[in-house]
């Protein structure tokens, strides 16, 4: 078991800078997943913990030991990657045996090993096929065996569950979640998918373009997305944005199509700024058609419905403040309202997220 520790880890490719001072710390046992856009450098952060990728400036530590120098094999980490990478000649079993043979592991404590994983991921009955005779899932819960029977002090998994369909990722992200919970072993996990990361990770980093945005629980950065960018990435639908300029003395959010009072708790973020443009973050949830009980203050917006889109457990309605961009609210299912319907959305001004237009930083006092 061990701790990762980036420290001002810097990644160039010639003048191609991909990762720029990169601080992040996983704790022993954590599960830690790198999530953010394609080409953001997450795979190169987590091939730089491998030693896939030479390190171009600063560190990375496993253990205490910085392993800038260490070559691959002996950095006890396994990982796992998006293609499974099985031998096809081979047998699940004979896969699965393959890295403790070159490590000269003992048959009993092969066995041992083997065994043990196979039914902790429940192939027992697979060990004699080949890869091809296998489904995908089955194939990729093979290639999280091999890297379970290393027992190595850190899991490194790329997107492993990219290739396979909807339905069995669900399932294999839970499986790999409860294996780290028994294991313990410190993860690093990479994703694109943010649910995948908000389901699986103790804590998620949110990376673009090269640079870390925000680290956090799944709960802090879906409540206080530190900027503009993490508010817009993690949640499902997007939350939603509109244009608003502080006024009358702090009290006041005047946006063009309609103007919301600031919340109490909200005034020291405000006080003192008239004038100053912010980016007003309102997640769907936040905002309903008045059926359901509203938490806190509130405020009323007058709308167009444009689009309801019901889901079963809730109706997404896409609607228009006066010639604005749309905005999405949840609604209860028993409660659509039809097309060009107007009417009123309730917001819950304390769940509101102010952020400055100008930094699209989170608004501090
Ligand atoms: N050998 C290379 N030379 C130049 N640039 C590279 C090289 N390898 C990767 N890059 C660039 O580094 C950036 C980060 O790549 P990386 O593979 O880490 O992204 P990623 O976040 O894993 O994306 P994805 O979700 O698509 O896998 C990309 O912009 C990529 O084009
Ligand atoms: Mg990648």
């Amino acid at each position: 078991m061990a701790e990762v520790v980036f420290k001002d880890v810097a990644k160039r490719y010639g003048d191609v800078s991909v990762i720029e001072g990169l601080n992040l710390d996983i704790r022993d046992h954590e599960f830690m997943v790198l999530v953010g856009p394609s080409g953001c450098g997450k795979s190169t952060a987590l091939r730089m913990i491998a030693g896939l990728e030479e390190i171009s400036g600063g560190t990375v530590s496993i253990g205490d030991r910085v392993v800038n120098e260490v070559a691959p094999k002996d950095r006890d980490i396994a990982m796992v990657f998006q293609s499974y990478a099985l031998y096809p000649h081979m047998t699940i079993r004979e896969n699965l045996e393959f890295g403790l043979k070159i490590r000269k592991t003992p048959k009993a404590e092969m066995d041992r090993l083997v065994n043990e994983a196979a039914e902790m991921l429940g192939i027992t009955q697979l060990l004699d096929r080949k890869p091809k005779q296998l489904s995908g899932g089955q194939r990729q819960r093979v290639a999280v065996g091999r890297a379970i029977t290393r027992k190595p002090a850190v899991f490194l998994f790329d997107e492993p569950l990219s290739n396979l369909d909807a339905k069995l990722r669900v399932q294999m992200r839970a499986e790999i979640s409860k294996l780290q919970n028994r294991l313990k072993t410190t993860t690093v996990y990479v994703t694109h998918d943010q649910v995948e990361a908000m389901t699986m990770g103790h804590r998620i980093a949110i990376m673009k373009d090269g640079k870390l945005q925000q680290v956090g629980t799944p709960l802090e950065v879906y409540e206080q997305p530190s900027n503009l960018f993490v508010a817009a990435f993690i949640g499902t639908p997007p939350m939603n944005f509109v244009k608003a300029t502080i006024a009358d003395g702090g009290a006041t959010l005047k946006g063009p199509a309609f103007s919301l009072p600031v919340a109490q708790s909200y005034r020291a973020l405000t006080a003192g700024k008239d004038g100053k443009a912010l980016v007003v973050g309102i997640r769907a949830e936040n905002l309903s058609d008045g059926s359901r009980p509203v938490r806190g203050e509130s405020a009323r917006i007058p709308v167009t419905v444009e689009i309801a889109e019901p889901l079963g457990h809730e109706v997404l309605v896409y609607a228009r403040a006066s010639g604005d961009d749309l905005i999405v609210a949840k609604v209860d299912p028993h409660h659509a309202p039809a097309i060009d319907q107007k009417l009123e959305l309730v917001v819950e001004l304390e769940a509101l997220h102010l952020f400055d237009a100008a930094t699209e930083r989170r608004l501090t006092a």
